[in-house]
């Protein structure tokens, strides 16, 4: 059935929408308001603000929230604050999800240009990570097989290995690995269902303003460790897995673009 209720509101609005300019209409597109709720989503241009909180059922208390705070373009500033007490295991993966430019054969890609430049405020001791995190599949939108880790930053955590030294830590399958300006160690695993591969920057620094091509990344997994450049590119996120502790992760500049 036909709405009035709904005819008058479509009435109203269209006078306010062709009165505003270009950039007022653009900013007020975008849903600025702070979000603390499992799996709530904020559309950005290009990209969803994803409160991806998957295992904070291991947490004894805590909250993540996170907001988007302007977007230019496909460039995205955004926070998180979070707070998580107990559990060793992750508790978010809160992060900007690229929604386009996806599906395509990674012999297809011919850049991945991204830009990030944070800063991060922590109360105490954390465990977390700052990393961007891609998915491949063996066919255009099916199911996961490869996942690419780039982690910009190591608190206290570590990544999926196959491999330990007799101290304990993670052996990586490879060692400065020269990628995207900044030099990597390479580790391999498995997270149960997934092969992981994980970049972590060699010298142990946080690197808080990047700037690079991520097919870099793809193209030395392709050439180097054996994997097909037959697989598809499924997810493209960049964001904030959080263990435990208090952090407030400030993005003042974000982007993300397959071509
Ligand atoms: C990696 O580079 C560092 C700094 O140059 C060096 O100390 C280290 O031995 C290298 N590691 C390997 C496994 O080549």
């Amino acid at each position: 059935m036909f709405s009035f209720t709904k005819l008058g509101f479509l009435v109203l609005l269209v006078p306010f929408v062709f009165a505003a300019p270009s950039a007022t209409l653009e900013k007020r597109q975008v849903d600025t308001s702070q979000h603390c709720g499992d799996w709530d989503t904020v559309t950005a241009g290009p990209y969803s603000l994803l409160l991806n909180q998957w295992g904070k059922s291991g947490a004894s208390s805590g909250s993540d929230c996170a907001q988007v705070t302007s977007l230019s373009g496909t460039t995205v500033a955004w926070k998180t604050s979070w707070n998580w007490v107990g559990g060793n295991g992750v508790k978010s993966y809160t992060n900007l999800n690229l929604n386009s430019g996806l599906n395509k054969k990674l012999s297809a890609i011919s850049s991945i240009p991204s830009t990030w430049k944070w800063s991060q405020s922590t109360s105490g001791n954390i465990v977390a990570s700052v990393a961007y995190d891609l998915f491949t599949s063996n066919t255009a939108g099916g199911a996961n097989v490869n996942e690419i880790m780039i982690w910009l930053a190591n608190y206290n955590a570590g990544p999926i290995s196959a491999v330990y030294n007799s101290d304990g830590t993670p052996k990586p399958k490879a060692s400065n690995v020269s990628l995207a300006g900044h030099t990597w160690n390479v580790y391999f695993g498995s997270n149960g269902a997934n092969n992981v591969w994980s970049f972590l920057p060699s010298n142990g620094a946080a690197i808080t303003s990047f700037s690079g091509d991520l097919n870099a990344f793809l193209k030395y997994l392709t050439s180097s460790q054996g994997v097909s450049s037959s697989q598809y590119i499924k997810t493209a996120q960049g964001g904030t897995e959080a263990t435990t502790g208090t952090a407030t992760l400030t993005t003042s500049a974000y982007s993300l673009v397959i071509n």
